[in-house]
């Protein structure tokens, strides 16, 4: 981690990525997550069957007039990205299939070492209403390291715990932004046609970041990444040149409160209980990293923490794991297990899994 005096830390400028970028110091960040224009070449709006329209991107920030002019302002951009990464450090672009193969040669032709590409799979894909291509129901990041040599941050082990105790793999399934999580106008409309879900973000920065550490979000949008960035206790700098975007990511980044908690419970059975690992709440937003956990009795108490994994006195692993070494059982089921309070009365933390798109 870096700071120098000229960074402008954890605060989102409104303007021109390039033209910003060229007034920050060299080597100062370490990580980047950009989401840029995809260049999606719409041609004419579409609808769906019942001829309602498609609520698509359709601004003018993703037009560019050819290839050749998308491939220039990428260059420019992730040449001022290279530039502001400090040696070891890594970024992370996310795209479709419009833009990303572009983005990859562009990405090794400046110098970058591309260590993945993770699919986000997406569980609610909007369909292809025309019926005439397969439902496009990913999109592909790409993880690179600034040069060959660099010795890059891979949280191996948070990603590890993040899925109950199994290598974290590089096909991602995550919802779409839906729920109380978009933000929209007086309207009830999107703000923003293509805000990314946060526990997207959440994965990205528990991966490939510590706390302290500097994030460089230059598309910021409705600022996902400083909001994330915020709740793990990492910094950013966010650039986004439309005002009202601008102004949207300011008031939600300034109401990010660590302790977020879930709405309404219910008690499903557990047959109906999908199989997600405990991380994905806490990335989900559905538990908050700092929350206690207690057995039935209250005799054993836990607290959860970023990656999903629990500590308690010394022992730190998963739900499963610490649930029974605080029995001396050979086993546990965590699920049921674990407790946290609402409204004065222990429920299982198994009820939030039915919480989950
Ligand atoms: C794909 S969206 C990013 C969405 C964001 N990740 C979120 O979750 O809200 C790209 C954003 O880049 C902004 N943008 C496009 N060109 C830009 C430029 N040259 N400088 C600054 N922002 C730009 C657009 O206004 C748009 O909000």
């Amino acid at each position: 981690m870096l700071i120098t005096a000229e960074l402008p830390l954890n605060q989102i400028l409104l303007g021109d990525s390039i033209r910003l970028m060229r007034m920050l110091p060299s080597a100062s960040v370490d990580c980047v997550f950009a989401d840029p224009p995809y260049n999606l070449q719409l041609r004419g709006e579409l609808r769906r069957p019942d001829d309602s329209l498609v609520d698509g991107v359709d601004e003018d920030w993703d037009k560019f007039s050819d290839f050749a002019a998308y491939d220039a302002f990428t260059r420019e951009w992730l040449g001022e990205c290279r530039r502001l990464l400090q040696k070891d450090g890594t970024i992370w672009v996310i795209g479709s299939y419009h833009n990303i193969f572009r983005i990859g040669v562009i990405l090794q032709d400046l110098g970058f070492w591309i260590l993945n590409d993770v699919i986000w799979r997406k569980s609610n894909p909007m369909p292809n209403f025309r019926g005439r291509r397969f439902t496009n129901a990913h999109e592909t990041m790409i993880w690179a390291a600034r040069q060959p040599d660099s010795r890059h941050k891979f949280n191996y082990q948070a990603m590890k715990s993040l899925n109950d105790d199994i290598q974290m793999r590089s096909d991602w399934l995550f919802p779409l932004c839906t729920g109380p999580e978009r933000l929209r106008n007086q309207h009830g409309l999107k703000l923003h046609p293509t805000q990314k879900p946060e526990a997207l973000l959440h994965r990205v920065l528990l991966a490939s970041t510590s706390p302290g550490d500097i994030v460089l979000d230059p598309f910021a949008g409705t600022g996902t990444t400083a909001a994330v960035a915020k709740r793990l206790h990492r910094h950013f700098v966010a650039i986004e040149r439309h005002p009202a975007y601008v102004e949207a990511a300011l008031g939600r980044v300034s109401a990010i409160v660590p302790a977020r908690m879930m709405g309404q419970v219910t008690t499903p059975s557990r047959r109906d209980a999908p199989r997600i690992p405990f991380g994905s709440l806490v990335e989900r937003g559905l538990i908050a990293a700092g929350t206690t956990l207690h057995d039935r009795s209250r005799r054993v108490s836990a607290i959860v923490t970023a990656d999903g994994s629990l500590i308690s006195g010394d022992l730190r692993g998963s739900i499963h794991k610490v649930g029974a070494a605080a029995q001396n059982a050979p086993s546990c089921n965590g699920w049921t297990f674990w407790h946290l309070e609402r409204d004065g009365k222990l429920v299982p933390i198994d009820v939030l899994r039915s919480l989950t798109p």
